[in-house]
């Protein structure tokens, strides 16, 4: 049976290069049960993920595996893992056969969309090889990344057949933390899934909400922020090289802050 629900806190894949085996053995090894990859190897090498689940020894039902296909647009055109003048649907089927390959899986937990695609009619031809995957078995959910215009997302969902069940997006201030597409998402059942979430926002770790509430609870402001974000539904996204880190970030999925510090923390995001 595999996973039912996604983890609080997925181990994120991007730019590790030759170092993508090591360094998600070590987030398995720390406990981390959620990868998230894509089949996109100017950032991703897809194929190193595979590698270290296979040698981790890890049931694969004991993990939630996602993958994202990548359009054209967001593919160096020296490694396009598809051929770029096939029809999407195609370019979907292809890329998804290579990610089963790459991550020795016939199916992984999640399948997105890498970024929205327009016009809408071509965003909408990718999503119905994305279903026949799901209706074959081959993905368990569908999402959408880098989705920001509430009206794409809800025109998705109306036509969908398959509906989104995940967005992931950058979380940071130039989108209003997307506070309306997240009450949008809630309502209507789909996980939000935060990356850049440490990156983009060295203001909320070094403000004085934040600091004070690390050393009152003797962790690091990372590790309040995640908290934080985990409180909210969010589902954060890390993708750290250090040890010690990857321990941290796990550690935060069970500090419990209080309604009064999560409000405090939320007020930061209005501005
Ligand atoms: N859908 C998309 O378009 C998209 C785009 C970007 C990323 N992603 C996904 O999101 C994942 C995460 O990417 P990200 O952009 O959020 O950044 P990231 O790769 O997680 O980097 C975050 C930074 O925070 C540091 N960090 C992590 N945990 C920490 C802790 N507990 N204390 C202090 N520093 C800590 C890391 O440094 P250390 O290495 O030293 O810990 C790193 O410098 C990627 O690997 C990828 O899977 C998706």
């Amino acid at each position: 049976m595999p996973l039912s629900n996604m983890p609080s806190i997925l181990y994120g894949t991007a730019w590790k290069k030759e170092r993508t085996a090591a360094l998600v053995h070590e987030a398995l090894q720390a406990g981390f049960r959620g990868i998230d990859t894509a089949c996109q190897p100017k950032h991703y090498h897809e194929a190193l993920v595979g590698e270290a689940i296979q040698l981790s020894g890890i049931d694969r039902t004991e993990l939630y595996l996602q993958t994202k296909f990548t359009p054209v647009e967001g593919q160096d055109p020296r490694t396009i893992p598809y051929d770029q003048d096939a029809p999407i649907a195609q370019q979907v089927a292809d890329s998804f056969e290579v990610s089963q390959r790459n991550l020795r899986s016939d199916y992984v937990d999640a399948l997105l969309l890498h970024s929205p695609l327009f016009p809408f009619s071509h965003l909408l031809s990718a999503w119905r090889a994305m279903e026949e995957i799901y209706q074959n078995g081959g993905a368990l959910r569908l999402g959408i990344s880098n989705c920001y215009d509430l009206k794409v997302l809800q025109r998705l969902h109306t036509e969908a057949r398959i509906k989104p069940s995940i967005v992931q997006n950058r979380f940071y201030a130039q989108s209003d933390y997307d506070i309306t597409l997240r009450t949008w998402c809630q309502e209507a059942g789909i996980a939000y899934q935060s990356f850049w979430s440490l990156t983009a926002n060295p203001h909320l770790l070094g403000s004085d909400t934040i600091v004070r509430l690390a050393m009152q609870y003797r962790k690091t402001t990372p590790q309040i922020l995640f908290a934080y974000l985990i409180s909210q539904g969010i589902t954060p996204l890390s993708g750290t090289t250090s040890q010690e880190h990857m321990r941290e970030d796990l550690e935060a999925v069970s500090l419990k802050l209080t309604p009064d510090e999560i409000t405090q923390i939320g007020k930061l995001l209005l501005g």
